[in-house]
């Protein structure tokens, strides 16, 4: 497909902001979505400086209207949705269960779970009247694997790829494709977020097969 347009949440920052960079050196439309509008203006720039037709659209993925209103501006001003990437997430608060609240509960949840779910909702409100389309949940390791200290996290993880898969039967036959991919521990400000430590990182790596960190881009 030459120049799709392409919607990615959560991408002012680590593997959103890389695929958004990734989908611009290859010519596609982009409307780039995040909370902060003076880094948004700076990616929407970056973005445009490489020759896409980028956009910055302000949105917090946890709030109906803003994901409705996200899509509808994404329509119109492309007029269509080709690539949906949902990449907003959050570490929330890790430790072990017994130290969970519903507060760290909805920290996580809210934008993992029901941010992935407005997201995916509003995405395919378009994709399916189009008859086309494909979206892409970001996903985890841990969204089919257990971590200790992280079972919010995990839990959360669990939901999205749970999600993926029952809106996946949903839109068959639809012509649009709905998939999660789930990475390792990647290089970005969640990693550090979510280990803390120097050392932390280094026992986290040592679950790693290749032993090294994936790279955003
Ligand atoms: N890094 C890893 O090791 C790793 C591994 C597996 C999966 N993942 C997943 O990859 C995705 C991207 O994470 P990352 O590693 O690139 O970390 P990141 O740099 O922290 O990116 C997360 C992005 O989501 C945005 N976001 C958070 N809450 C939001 C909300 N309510 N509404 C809209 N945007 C929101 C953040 O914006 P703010 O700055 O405004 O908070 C940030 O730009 C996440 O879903 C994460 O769970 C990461």
């Amino acid at each position: 497909m030459s120049n799709p347009v392409v919607l990615i949440t959560g991408a002012l920052t680590g593997i959103g902001r890389a695929t958004a960079l990734a989908f611009a050196k290859d010519g596609a439309q982009i409307v780039a979505s995040g909370r902060r509008e003076t880094e948004g203006k700076a990616l929407e720039a970056e973005l445009r400086s490489l020759g896409a037709h980028a956009v910055f659209v302000r949105a917090d993925v946890r709030r109906e209207d803003e994901v409705r209103s996200l899509v509808d501006q994404t329509v119109a001003r492309f007029g269509r949705i080709d690539v949906a990437v949902n990449a907003a997430g959050t570490e929330g608060e890790p430790g072990p269960v017994i130290d969970q609240t519903a507060e760290s509960y909805a920290a996580t949840f809210d934008t993992n779970v029901l941010g992935t779910l407005l997201s995916m909702k509003h995405e395919l409100r378009v994709m399916q009247a189009q008859g086309r389309g494909s979206i892409v949940n970001i996903s985890s390791t841990y969204g089919h694997e257990g971590a200790a200290g992280a079972s919010v996290y995990v839990a959360s993880k669990h939901a999205v790829e749970g999600m993926t898969k029952s809106a996946a039967l949903e839109a068959a036959g639809s012509g649009v494709r709905i998939n999660a991919v789930a990475p390792g521990p990647t290089e970005t400000g969640m990693l550090n977020r979510f280990t803390r430590t120097a050392d932390r990182k280094a026992a986290l790596l040592k679950t790693v097969p290749l032993g090294r960190v994936g790279e955003p881009s």
